[in-house]
């Protein structure tokens, strides 16, 4: 073939294939004049920490989660915190986790004193893999938690059974997953407690925010408790002496972001529908290109929180870093996903997590190894981070395409190319954090 610059790859001096805008495409979240009218009338109320708008969203989240019982708090973190605390746990007891999440899944626990013991994500949808958690159980053990991580739900049949075996409890962690449906079922209904992030990213965003849901009164009590003054005065049992105090944090919700998280979750099916219609055309594409890009099994229905696929290197023979730069030459926003693995983390590594554990002396705690989990390592090696497009049409999913295509169709030229493989050792900077 002679090559112009025409129909080489842009990382060989070709034109760039993604010419569109990107940045309304990308646009998150997406706001109207309902969102800006609702947030305006607290605004104008001027109750702006106190406001019937916040129970008015705990009884939303219940209607669409349907849980009992429902308590805003002011982030996701937060609500986690106040999830394991509801567990009524003892110094020492184990809690099983993914290392493949972001840190709030996990840390929050060591407030009150349980150990993390990090178990493997399986690859088919990155959750927790029920084998491993089952090999990790010691007679501390006394929950899972379970992210649905990007907004695919974990397999649940199989998690059950071992919390059943073992008699442990579940906190899902659904910040990843509004909207999305196992077996009928909505994710955020699937723990003995659940958790929604209503951060700025997610699907239903307030800003700041978190939910914390579950059925049994007695782990509602603990959570409000802990940290939500006005409504233990509320609470018709012998909690109510802690009005004065709660048990020393405070974590309710503002009104403000309450009033936008709202109307995010009314619009949430419309805002779902618009990037599962994107993101599965560009998957139907992208999967003979030799990418795995995570369609669900028929009994789920996944969200699309982001959109991360897996590339195969056996059809592609590109390492990840030149394929990541030679999509980006070509004006795709590719990147590593955005976690790095959790039990990785100097945190746990140098040994900082026991300052906060505060444990006995003689109860043991873990080393955590950076090399362990090489299960998930392996899984987590070839995924690649590509917009949610919550915004796009679907010309530029069809110039994404056609860079897909280009790249790999010249994969060769690239791979004898010095230039292009210049630096190709070099780490590629993973999506901006939050
Ligand atoms: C899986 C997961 N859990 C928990 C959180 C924590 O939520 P927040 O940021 O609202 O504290 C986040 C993200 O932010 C998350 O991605």
């Amino acid at each position: 073939m002679i090559h112009t610059s025409e129909n080489l790859p842009a990382i060989l001096g070709g034109t760039p294939t993604v010419t569109l805008d990107q940045k309304e495409a990308n646009r998150w979240p997406l706001l109207t004049e309902e969102d800006e009218q609702a947030v305006l009338d607290i605004l104008r109320d001027g109750r702006l920490s106190i406001h019937p708008v916040t129970r008015e969203l705990e009884k939303d989240y219940a209607q669409f989660s349907g849980m009992k019982y429902t308590l805003a708090h002011n982030n996701g973190t937060a609500a986690l915190l106040a999830a394991f605390f509801a567990l009524d746990l003892k110094p020492g007891d184990e809690i099983l986790v993914p290392s493949a999440t972001f840190w709030a899944s996990v840390l929050p626990m060591l407030w009150v004193g349980a150990v993390p013991i990090f178990c493997e994500s399986e690859p088919d949808r990155l959750g927790l893999d029920p084998e491993d958690l089952e090999r990790k159980i010691t007679g501390r053990t006394r929950a899972i938690v379970v992210v649905h991580l990007w907004g695919l739900p974990s397999k649940m049949t199989e998690i059950y059974e071992v919390a059943k075996k073992y008699n442990l409890k579940i906190i899902e962690d659904a910040s990843h997953t509004h909207g999305a449906m196992w077996r009928d079922r909505p994710c955020g209904s699937l723990g003995d407690i659940s958790v929604f992030s209503l951060q700025g990213d997610k699907l239903a965003p307030a800003g700041e925010g978190g939910i914390f849901l579950c059925r049994d009164f007695a782990y509602y009590e603990r959570a409000t408790m802990l940290g939500d003054i006005t409504r233990i005065i509320e609470l018709e049992t012998q909690a109510r002496r802690f009005a004065a105090t709660s048990f020393g944090i405070k974590t309710r919700i503002a009104p403000m972001s309450a009033a936008l998280a709202r109307i995010q979750l009314k619009r949430l099916t419309e805002h779902n529908r618009k990037r599962n219609d994107s993101l599965i055309y560009l998957s139907e594409k992208l999967e003979p290109l030799g990418f795995h890009t995570f369609l669900p099994p028929s009994h789920i229905k996944r969200v699309y929180f982001e959109y991360i696929i897996r590339f195969n290197p056996d059809q592609i023979p590109l390492p990840i870093s030149v394929l990541l730069r030679s999509l980006q030459a070509e004006g795709c926003q590719a990147f590593l996903p955005r976690y790095p693995l959790v039990h990785q983390q100097p945190f746990f590594t140098e040994g900082h997590f026991k300052s906060i554990l505060r444990l006995p002396e003689d109860v043991p705690v873990p080393h955590y190894a950076p090399d362990a989990l090489q299960a998930t390592l392996q899984g987590n090696r070839n995924l690649i981070k590509l917009p949610s497009f919550p915004n796009a049409e679907k010309e530029l999913l069809d110039q994404y395409v056609c860079a897909f295509e280009r790249v790999i169709r010249h994969a060769d030229d690239i791979m004898n190319s010095p230039a292009a493989l210049e630096n190709s050792g070099d780490t590629v900077l993973p999506g901006e954090r939050s």
